[in-house]
């Protein structure tokens, strides 16, 4: 047993920045090659150079993870550049919809389920099939919510989705379980990132946090790296169908 990823490739959406940055870095750190995709190519390019002195490569491949065909040509592309996919971290996410439920529109759902949602299930579709056919197992690690466990207040369309995908991963870890591929769900609370800076800008709210969650600070995006090197490697063998909450404790009471 061991948490290196030494000749693992792993595709990490949503790479360049956030939660999806410190995953990739610290599976390169672990030894895999590691490609990460997303639509703004000057956030990848600049996490691929930090990772130069790093034992494991990390790869930019700019996508939109709403759009099938470049869905498709990134699965294809990473599989040339640096071969078959071990691991693969549904990252990426948006949240359009915030705000009270009887103003979310048609639109701002459909938005919304198509990146946190669909995204995943494409990549999934495009991704498992060659996994099986491989025989060596592998490991999809999806970074859910704890707005997906309990309601985001006017977060109708977020707390959905990530619910949703919470209930995927075990749909999911059901199905594939007996090819050795893991699904596993992380389910982060308030980490500090630009997604975040909604909640963590308002005083108000940070004074609400530093009062009533145990851990009284506000977690850091490397806090997340760790539970997924470990769902990533092989220490993690006997776990599948799981959500991990890493929240500072905020859902302990
Ligand atoms: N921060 C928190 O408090 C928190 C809490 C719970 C869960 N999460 C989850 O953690 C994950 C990462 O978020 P984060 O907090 O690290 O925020 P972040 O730094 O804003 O990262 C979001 C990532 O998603 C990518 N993305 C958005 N739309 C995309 C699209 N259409 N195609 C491809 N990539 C797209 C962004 O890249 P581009 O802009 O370059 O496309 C970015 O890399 C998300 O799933 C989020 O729901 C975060």
């Amino acid at each position: 047993m061991s948490f290196d990823l030494t000749c693992k490739v792993a595709l990490v959406t949503g790479g360049g920045r956030g939660i999806g940055r410190a995953i990739a870095l610290r599976f390169a750190t672990a030894g895999a090659n590691v490609v990460i995709a997303s639509r703004k190519a000057e956030n990848l390019i600049a996490t691929a150079k930090s990772a130069e002195h790093l034992p494991g490569r990390i790869v930019p491949i700019p996508c939109h993870v709403g759009r099938p065909d470049q869905l498709q040509k990134l699965v294809e592309e990473t599989e040339r550049s640096v071969g078959p996919i071990d691991i693969l971290v549904n990252n990426s996410a948006t949240n359009v919809g915030q705000g009270p439920a009887l103003e979310v529109t048609d639109e701002a759902l459909l938005k919304t389920t198509e990146i946190n949602v669909l995204a995943p299930h494409r990549l999934i579709r495009l991704i498992v099939p060659k996994m099986i056919e491989r025989g060596q197992g592998g490991s999809i690690i999806n970074i859910a919510s704890i707005a997906g466990l309990r309601p985001q207040p006017e977060g109708l369309a977020y707390s959905f989705t990530k619910a949703g995908l919470i209930m995927m991963t075990r749909i999911w870890a059901i199905e594939f379980g007996k090819h050795r591929i893991r699904v596993n769900a992380i389910c982060p609370g308030l980490i500090q990132t630009d997604f975040s800076e909604y909640f963590w800008k308002d005083e108000e709210y940070m004074e609400r946090l530093r009062q009533t969650q145990p851990l009284a600070y506000l977690g850091q995006p490397d806090e997340i790296a760790g539970m997924a090197l470990y769902l990533a490697s092989d220490e993690s063998s006997y776990v599948t169908g799981q959500c991990m909450v890493i929240d500072g404790g905020a859902t302990a009471r």
